[in-house]
């Protein structure tokens, strides 16, 4: 048995993940992790979606390993440095232009939060107004500004001070999800929309709409495309900015670079983060419309961590990735090949037990209960596999695998994760 003494009495109580995963994990490469024992571990989790090109990408390695060498920048504030031009000008001619995207490239403290606080602050001095609309479910971050558009209490209930200017409406997902009596997120759009063409209504129009295409914490809901483009049409009606959290989901992660391509939609702000730094070295970036990217002064949201030279050259390297559509090909397939042995789960245990949501390499078993989904977290990781619990209560079970995952690993690791569920839901002991 791996040691961990050294963790509980020394680390805080705030520790969470490890408490999933109680063991001492000492190597990984590509989708799988190995403990101090020498136990292997299949990794459906990738660092809750940063490890996109999996864990050691040798390729990223390598350029790693020359810049090092090579004496490069590895920190610069923001100023100019080859392997941030190197980076910038990959982006461009890898993700937008293809696109015909126009957006000016914004770096901030490397985390998911830090970017949404940027795009919050931006759009309420843009537009001069205070409340934002976020949606039930959604995961933005834990600082207070994107943790008032989190939905979730138990994070909530952490901050300490009253989480204003936001408020929370019903997302709106292509199917009902098991047991949701939230309603559909297309009727709250509609009266969203009479409230604000009502002066009397009581409702000021907001700054922006914060959403996620597919809610990952939230328990892997999937928007649809029309709803999200309805979604679009308010913000624009309201002369609010449409602000897309593609944390998670993005970076390849659908099938897609961006999870809300497939809907067509022209967001005014992308958040990005995890996956976009490569190599699991930290790195966000919002990319915003050139019209609103002037209303920033120099530097007036600072922050001592946005020239990280390392998660420059690791994310210029996961960029070759997108130079043609063989990885987001491979992402489709593997992603179909996910959602099938899901779906012969919920063939064999009913739609009233179970359901599978996902898109591409994101799917999901809600299980309906959290212990369902916790004691198959923790059989699956005594077998071998990482898997994480998400949703509502805790009751849906992730599956984020790298999205290099070799495909007989892929198939090893479901046919652990169909064993154990099979098991937990027919009640029998793994
Ligand atoms: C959609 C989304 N937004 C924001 C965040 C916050 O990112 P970070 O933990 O890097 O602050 C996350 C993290 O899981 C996320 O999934």
């Amino acid at each position: 048995m791996a040691d961990t003494t050294v963790f509980e009495q020394h680390e805080s109580e705030l520790r969470g993940y490890c408490r999933v995963y109680p063991t001492v994990f000492s190597s990984a490469r590509n989708a799988r992790q190995f403990d101090e024992d020498g136990k292997s571990y299949i990794d459906f989790f990738a660092g809750a979606g940063v490890l996109n090109f999996g864990h050691n990408n040798p390729r990223m390695k390598k350029a790693l390993i020359e810049f090092i060498e090579a004496d490069g920048v590895a920190h610069s504030l923001d100023t100019y440095t080859s392997a941030k031009r190197e980076f910038i000008s990959a982006f461009v001619d890898t993700v937008l232009k293809p696109r015909a995207m126009d957006y000016r490239l914004q770096f901030i403290g490397p985390t998911g939060t830090n970017a949404v606080e940027a795009s919050l602050k931006l759009a309420r001095k843009v537009t001069g107004r205070r409340n934002v609309v976020a949606f039930s479910h959604g995961f933005h971050g834990m600082t207070l500004g994107s943790l008032a558009c989190t939905t979730n209490n138990y994070f909530r209930n952490a901050a300490g001070v009253p989480l204003e200017n936001v408020t929370h409406q019903a997302f709106g997902c292509d199917k009902l999800c098991m047991g949701c009596r939230l309603g559909c997120g297309r009727q709250s759009l509609d009266q969203l929309r009479a409230a604000y063409a009502d002066s009397s209504s009581g409702l000021e129009k907001p700054a922006a709409f914060l959403v996620e295409a597919i809610q990952a914490e939230g328990g892997v809901n999937v928007a649809s495309d029309e709803w999200l483009q309805d979604l679009q049409s308010l913000a624009r009606e309201v002369g609010a900015l449409l602000i897309v959290d593609d944390i998670q989901v993005g970076c390849g992660r659908t099938g897609d670079y961006f999870s809300f391509e497939r809907a067509g939609i022209d967001p005014d702000i992308v958040n990005l983060a995890k996956g976009i730094g490569g190599y699991g070295t930290p790195l966000a970036m919002n990319l915003v419309k050139p019209e609103h990217d002037r209303h920033w002064q120099p530097g007036e949201h600072t922050g001592t961590f946005r020239g990280q030279g390392l998660s420059f050259v690791a994310g210029r390297e996961g960029l070759r990735y997108f130079e043609d559509r063989a990885l987001l090909d491979e992402v489709v397939a593997k992603g179909e090949f996910m959602a099938a042995t899901l779906n012969g789960v919920v063939e064999r245990h009913g739609e009233s037990r179970c359901q599978r949501r996902g898109r591409g390499m994101i799917q999901a078993l809600d299980t309906g209960a959290g212990e369902h989904a916790k004691a198959i977290v923790a059989n699956c990781f005594e077998a071998g596999l990482l898997v994480s619990a998400c949703g509502t209560g805790g009751r849906v079970v992730k599956l984020i695998p790298p999205l290099t995952i070799e495909q007989e690993t892929l198939a090893e690791g479901l046919a652990i994760f169909t064993r154990v569920v099979d098991q937990v839901l027919s009640g029998g002991n793994p």
